[in-house]
């Protein structure tokens, strides 16, 4: 499933808001790695959306959800029930009847479920999964099949009843199920349409004042079972047969094209059956289906269409035109065919997820899938490209090939979410999605990793909870990641052929990650591109087995030419606890001044699980530098002895700085601010080697050092030297504003678009004159023209920027103003920003105002939304305060509007107490802490997590403030 963008918007958002240099930053702290990704999004990227892009997915506020990832990883299993199917009877056919009463309104569905199965070891019982549904007991039955015809050989039930805690329904027989012999069970129940977005849920929009209702499906990873009895684990797969019953006059799809024509529903006239064609086997997970007054648009090239509101159909072009393209692309990447006869994608104004990847009806949130030109950013055009070809990737890895169980996931996200770069790449080759996957997602991810609380990437979970919770940034970032290095050090021709056999080899069945490593180790051994005594397993097993990654140390010898290389695992605090590091298979890859051979991402060697390794013949130069981690293909962080850090600097100052490719330029201010902040390298070296972005006006570098910068901005905007610091940001700022300047061009590469938005972001949040007084200007102009209807003059890429400086700048009427064309708008990309500029002003009543609006229902900000506007408001430094104190205050109110949301309320968490580092604060939060305990339920891992960051940022304040004071006093 596509995480959603919440994250994203975390960042976003904010930036504008406050007014330094990122101040914005949620989080920053690295932690967060989504915040980070938020952040840099954002802030640089402003709010535009620009970002956004990347950062596609995730389910919930990602950090938090690893937090309590982490927290399920350490429970104790001991006393744990057994919460999965048993293994006697497995399911072969479904044929499933549903009647949802979306028009008269009850909200419930009629269902009935035929489902054959084949018993594998006897038994005498069939249990199976149903949750939050009346199963009508009377009408259960278990028979022979196929039916025998003198008798039907009805099996008699002795029982029937349902196992809530595990969601089970059990039917016990009154005699044996024989092995090998198969059977048909019927039952009959009434379902819920609920309205909390899983499983067969309901949603609506508004149009004309008339509420229109929408019937649609979220099934993964354990929803299915809310919408019909089955056995509901991904290994377990079968085929499917839809009938819907729907209003006459609205439309529905699923999995598979409809069979025939819509008959009658007796007794019913305003309804009739839609018959669907029976799917090939696949798992529970990806079933769907929909009802909806939707209208539809239909590719020419393939049979491929994109479904939407009327209104919003027209955005759908961009996602018409792409669909098909990557389709056909992963076609021939994959080396098989598409296995189902049609894909409907559908944009769906409720959604939890960014989307989801059901087979042959892909389920997206709008802003995922429509785009329009003119109106909305390059950035969303790119999420809407991300997020197709990330959903496309799924159709076979994932639905064709199945993950066994769901501690595979990472396998499953973590593979389309780098598949999707190169399905991108395919269609837009421009944008090098590629190279942005490093900093959007490598260099984002690396700081959760980096965390105690981190996990590791394969890990075991039961229970719907457990399962929920490892949707997260580990999964998908890092799972990308370390499939990314797979690609290079197998090198791509043997990484792909192994993918085809392994696809082929497992087709419409289910895998673990072992069999994938079997398939690349035969592949890698046929071609030689590994040694005959080295596994792909043995590998990948210390990736992903073990938490965190590592930083390799290299220590040169200038006399001798040689180098000592150590790894130890980075993290971000408590380095301390030295000597119990655990060690990875590290590719190395290196070059040096003279040879500049940055290509070559094929490792010259391996750390195979050792402490350290000698190379020779590192350089014949002792003046020249050597830098490790081609085009950070691996994922690891690089440090070096002084004399090497010194000679890498003093290139990137010289006017030969481009010798080193934008990524490792981007690599070198990543891990040098990383190590500086884990205390592995003095903050003076960091920032001198920041310094050379003076000269800097590529995108890669300059995201990866804004992270950093945002993190410096947050600690330091209330303690001495801000002054300076801001100075030297402007400093650093000066050229690379005056290269993008404050116009967009429609004909600049997408790269440059990103670079501009995140520079005048950061400008404007700074105060740089000339960003605030276009921004401001530009606002004005567009206020001024909208009574006579002029459409928006704003460019859509510089929108984020303008609409929230103008109202960190502006007053109640420009707030006012703002808050109409939200109201008005009818893009979701456009909604969100408009939400996200509102919490950019200054006026105290209008932050408290706004957050009471997102926390109470009719107020016309969704629910779905809440985060977003909570997030813009912390981001907002006039708003933190306010959004601390709101959460404390009104944290009964947020409870029981949240509901089964409740987990949103770990973002609302975070946001509002990431960029806190002093100690009266601190104790107010801890304060509040212990007061509800009892009531954090899911939430309260990340109530310690803020805890533990704001100590951390006290902790950082107090060992670095001087040090990073006296290098600004230095510079100045
Ligand atoms: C819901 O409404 C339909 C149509 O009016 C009716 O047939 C059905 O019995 C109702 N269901 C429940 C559970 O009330
Ligand atoms: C149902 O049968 C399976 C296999 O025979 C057994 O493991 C399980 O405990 C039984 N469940 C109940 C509730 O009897
Ligand atoms: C289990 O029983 C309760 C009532 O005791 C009922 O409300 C619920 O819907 C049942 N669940 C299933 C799956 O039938």
């Amino acid at each position: 499933m596509g995480m959603d963008d919440r994250t994203t918007t975390f960042g976003r958002k904010r930036s504008c808001t406050i007014t330094r240099c990122g101040a914005f930053a949620l989080v920053l702290t690295f932690v967060g790695s989504i915040v980070i990704t938020g952040l840099l999004v954002c802030h640089f990227a402003p709010c535009v959306d620009g970002k956004i892009s990347q950062h596609r997915d995730i389910l919930d506020w990602e950090e938090s959800s690893m937090f309590r990832a982490g927290r399920s990883f350490r429970r104790s299993r001991a006393n744990k029930i057994n919460v999965r199917l048993p293994r006697s009877i497995v399911p072969k056919s479904y044929d499933v009847n549903l009647v949802p009463f979306i028009w008269e309104g009850n909200f419930t569905f009629n269902g009935e479920v035929k489902i054959v199965v084949s018993v594998v070891q006897d038994t005498t019982n069939v249990t199976l999964h149903a949750f939050d549904m009346d199963i009508n007991s009377k009408y259960t039955s278990v028979s022979e099949y196929p039916a025998a015809s003198k008798s039907n050989k009805v099996i008699k039930i002795n029982q029937q009843f349902n196992d809530t805690i595990r969601q089970f329904y059990i039917i016990k027989l009154a005699k044996t199920l024989k092995a090998g012999k198969q059977y048909l069970i019927y039952l009959k129940y009434i379902g819920r349409l609920n309205d909390y977005l899983q499983g067969f849920y309901r949603s609506s929009y508004i149009v004309n004042n008339e509420t229109r209702w929408i019937a649609t499906t979220q099934f993964q990873p354990t929803d299915a079972r809310r919408a019909f009895p089955c056995f509901d684990e991904p290994a377990f797969k079968a085929t499917f047969q839809i009938n819907i019953a729907r209003p006459t006059n609205m439309t529905s799809v699923s999995n598979m094209p409809r069979e025939r024509e819509s008959q009658p529903v007796e007794g019913m006239p305003t309804y009739v059956w839609d018959h669907f064609q029976r799917s090939v086997p696949m798992s529970t997970y990806l079933v769907a289906f929909m009802v909806a007054d939707f209208e539809a648009r239909h590719s020419e090239s393939r049979n491929v269409s994109v479904w939407a509101r009327k209104d919003a159909l027209e955005q759908s072009d961009y996602s018409l035109q792409i669909g098909p393209k990557i389709l056909d692309y992963y076609e021939n990447y994959f080396q098989i065919k598409f296995p189902l006869p049609k894909i409907d994608m559908v944009a769906l104004p409720d959604f939890s997820a960014g989307a989801m990847e059901n087979w042959g009806l892909i389920t997206y949130r709008e802003t995922a899938l429509l785009y329009q030109d003119g109106v909305s950013a390059n950035g969303n055009k790119q999420r809407v490209a991300a997020v197709v070809a990330h959903e496309l990737a799924h159709q076979w890895f994932g639905n064709l090939v199945t993950p066994s169980w769901w501690t595979d996931l990472w396998l499953n996200e973590g593979f389309a979410s780098y598949v999707e770069n190169i399905g991108i790449d395919a269609v837009e080759p421009s944008w090098k999605a590629l190279e942005q996957f490093v900093v959007h997602d490598m260099q984002n991810v690396f700081a959760p990793d980096a965390l105690e609380s981190s996990h590791p990437i394969t890990i075991e979970v039961d229970n719907p909870d457990e399962i929920n919770e490892i949707f997260d940034r580990i999964s998908y970032a890092k799972g990308a990641s370390i499939i990314r290095m797979m690609d290079h050090f197998l090198t791509t021709e043997v990484f792909k052929r192994g993918l085809t056999n392994y696809l082929n080899a497992k087709a419409y069945k289910s895998a673990d990650q072992d069999n994938l490593w079997h398939t690349l180790t035969k592949q890698a051994h046929k071609d030689e591109v590994l040694d005959k005594d080295i596994t792909v397993k043995q590998i990948m097993d210390t990736w992903t087995l073990q938490t965190g990654f590592p930083v390799i140390t290299v220590k040169r010898n200038y006399q001798d030419n040689t180098a000592v290389i150590t790894q130890e695992r980075f993290m971000l605090r408590n380095h301390s606890k030295k000597g119990k590091s655990p060690l990875w298979w590290v590719p190395i890859t290196y070059t040096t001044a003279t040879k500049l051979n940055f290509n070559k991402t094929k490792p010259s060697t391996w750390m195979k699980v050792e402490k350290s390794i000698n190379l020779d013949n590192v350089s014949d130069d002792p003046n020249e530098w050597v830098i490790f981690n081609l085009l950070e293909t691996g994922y690891y962080r690089v440090n070096y002895d002084q004399k090497n850090w010194q000679a890498i600097i003093k290139h990137l100052k010289s006017e030969g700085y481009k010798d080193i490719p934008t990524i490792n330029r981007a690599q070198l201010l990543d891990d040098a601010l990383n190590l500086a902040r884990a205390g592995l390298l003095d903050y003076g070296t960091a920032m001198d080697v920041t310094s050379y972005l003076e000269q800097e006006t590529e995108y890669l570098p300059w995201k990866a050092a804004l992270s950093a910068i945002i993190y410096l901005d947050n600690m330091l905007v209330n303690v001495q030297g801000y002054d300076m610091f801001r100075k030297h940001c402007l400093k650093l700022l000066d050229n690379v504003y005056r290269n993008v300047s404050f116009k967009d061009d429609t004909n600049d590469p997408q790269l440059t678009v990103f670079t501009r938005a995140d520079i005048l972001t950061l400008a404007c949040d700074l105060g740089q004159q000339d960003c605030v007084s276009n921004a401001v200007k530009q606002f004005q102009e567009w206020r001024a023209s909208n009574n006579t209807s002029v459409s928006n003059p704003i460019s859509p890429n510089l929108k984020s920027i303008i609409y929230c400086t103008a109202i960190r700048m502006g007053g109640e009427s420009d707030w006012n103003f703002m808050w109409q064309q939200y109201l008005k708008s009818n893009v979701g990309s456009e909604k969100d920003l408009l939400l996200q500029a509102l919490g950019c002003t200054r006026e105290t009543w209008l932050l408290s105002r706004y957050l009471n609006w997102a926390s109470s229902s009719n107020s016309f900000i969704r629910k779905q939304d809440m985060t977003r506007v909570f997030a813009s408001v912390a981001n907002n430094i006039i708003g933190q305060p306010i959004a601390f104190n709101f959460f404390r205050n009104k944290w009964n109110q947020l409870k029981e509007y949240l509901g089964t949301s409740f987990s949103s309320i770990n973002g609302i968490i975070k946001a509002s107490t990431n960029r806190i580092n002093s100690k009266y604060e601190l104790k107010d939060l801890v304060e509040f802490v212990n007061e509800h305990k009892e009531e954090f339920g899911s939430a309260s891992r990340a109530a310690e997590q803020a805890i533990e960051h704001v100590e951390a940022n006290i902790q950082w304040l107090e060992r670095n403030h001087k040090k990073i004071y006296n290098w600004l006093k230095k510079k100045s």
